[in-house]
């Protein structure tokens, strides 16, 4: 299946949705993130929303419906304005390996890089999945903080570091079509 998902930019009136598909992931994917869903459950709307200027916030939607999300934060430092930070993608189950989630990256990565020359990320080192949508997208792992996430009493999960390099990496489209070569 091919998800025809139509990608935009959120706002401040989408903050309902988006918390509700950010949450699902937390609650569906508790060893994909390192927040909880009761990290989030009571954040206040305003605070929520404020996620929207600050940040830049993508949401997939297929016939109308938000089912992908993803973001980048841009670091503010005087030092550090050169790096963003890209958080939260999630899509959901029935939507993956459909496109959504290469929409939302391509419009992210556009986006970072006309500010930025690196963009990082973490990701739960055996999320296999993740990690190959990511370095398809030309992200290359660059160390690993072990026992970065405690989901219980001897049970912890170790992160992957990874980067993005404008100035290294081939453009999006050569990543994706070299990727895609036998
Ligand atoms: C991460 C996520 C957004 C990617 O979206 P997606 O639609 O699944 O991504 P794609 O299908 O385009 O790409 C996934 C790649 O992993 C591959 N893959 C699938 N299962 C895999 C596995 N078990 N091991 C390794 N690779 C796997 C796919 O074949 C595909 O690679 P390819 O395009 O070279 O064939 C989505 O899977 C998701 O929401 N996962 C749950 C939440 C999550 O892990 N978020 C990331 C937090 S850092």
């Amino acid at each position: 299946m091919t998800t025809q998902a139509s990608c935009r930019r959120l706002a401040a009136e989408d903050v309902e949705i988006f918390q509700t598909l950010r949450l699902q992931g937390f609650r569906l994917e508790p060893r994909a993130f390192r927040y909880a869903p009761e990290d989030e459950s009571n954040l206040p709307r305003s605070e929520a929303a404020a996620r929207f200027e600050r940040d830049y916030v993508l949401g997939a939607f297929h016939k109308a419906k938000l089912v992908g999300i993803g973001g980048v934060a841009w670091s503010g430092g005087a030092k550090t304005h050169h790096k963003a930070l890209l958080y939260g993608m999630y899509v959901e189950p029935a939507h993956r390996g459909a496109g959504a989630a290469n929409e939302i990256m391509r419009n992210l990565m556009a986006a970072a890089r006309r500010r930025v020359e690196i963009v990082l990320l973490t990701v739960v080192s055996d999320n296999l999945r993740a990690r190959r949508f990511y370095e398809r997208w030309g992200f290359r792992a660059y160390g690993e903080e072990k026992r970065a996430i405690r989901i219980a009493e001897d049970d912890y999960l170790d992160e992957t570091l990874m980067a993005r390099d404008f100035r290294r990496a081939p453009s999006d489209h050569q990543v994706f079509i070299e990727s895609k070569k036998p």
